[in-house]
């Protein structure tokens, strides 16, 4: 038991690292105060450029694919696996919403929880991922891609995955990814969201 204690608590200080302040740092920028004041890599793009937004989104990706395949290869023999390295995943994406050492104020979680499920259910993230390219390129908003993306893992794991620990993980990530994005929503209403080419 206190290996998964420690594997969950791991996940959780991993993804609770800040990618987007250690990128934007150096140049002397703090995202939480411009742009849309995101911890994420649309916004670091958006502030930085797209090179620097890309090390964003491959640092939070990371942050979901390193405790999930830790987690793969601890709890290979486990009975519960399926439910320890969701688990996992689940607390590596928390660590990135609600994050320890920045008085629990993070990002919106779309690259980590992207992260997680290229390792839980790769078809489902193929899938999702096709529709967040066509509905960025459509409407120039990142917020109307993650917002598809996310509501559409769910609905394709009972077809592509079967596994149903995995469809009620993605269902509460697909929940507090909705949440972390009341704004963008509250703004695409208001017709002023803003795109992550402008500041
Ligand atoms: O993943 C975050 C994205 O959906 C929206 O980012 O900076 O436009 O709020 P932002």
């Amino acid at each position: 038991m206190e290996k998964v204690y420690s594997i969950f608590i791991l996940a959780y200080l991993l993804g609770s690292i800040p990618t987007a302040l250690l990128v934007a740092k150096p140049f002397g920028i703090d995202p939480r105060k411009h742009g849309s004041k995101n911890l994420g890599a649309t916004n670091v793009a958006r502030l930085l450029g797209k090179k620097w937004g890309l090390l964003t989104l491959i640092g939070d990706m990371g942050k979901g694919i390193v405790p999930m395949l830790l987690a793969l290869y601890l709890f290979k023999d486990y009975p519960q696996k399926d439910f320890l390295v969701a688990g996992t995943g689940f607390c590596a994406f928390l660590g990135h919403l609600f994050p320890v050492y920045l008085k629990f104020r993070g990002g919106k979680g779309v690259a980590t929880a992207a992260g997680v499920f290229l390792v839980l259910c790769p078809a489902a993230l193929a899938v999702a991922l096709t529709v967040f390219v066509l509905a960025v390129k459509f409407t120039g908003y990142v917020s109307v891609g993650s917002l598809l993306a996310s509501a559409l893992v769910p609905l394709l794991i009972p077809f592509l995955c079967h596994k149903e620990v995995y469809f009620y993980t993605a269902l509460v990530m697909a929940a507090l990814i909705w949440f972390k994005h009341r704004e963008n929503i509250r703004r695409l209403i208001r017709g002023e969201e803003k795109s992550w080419k402008k500041n």
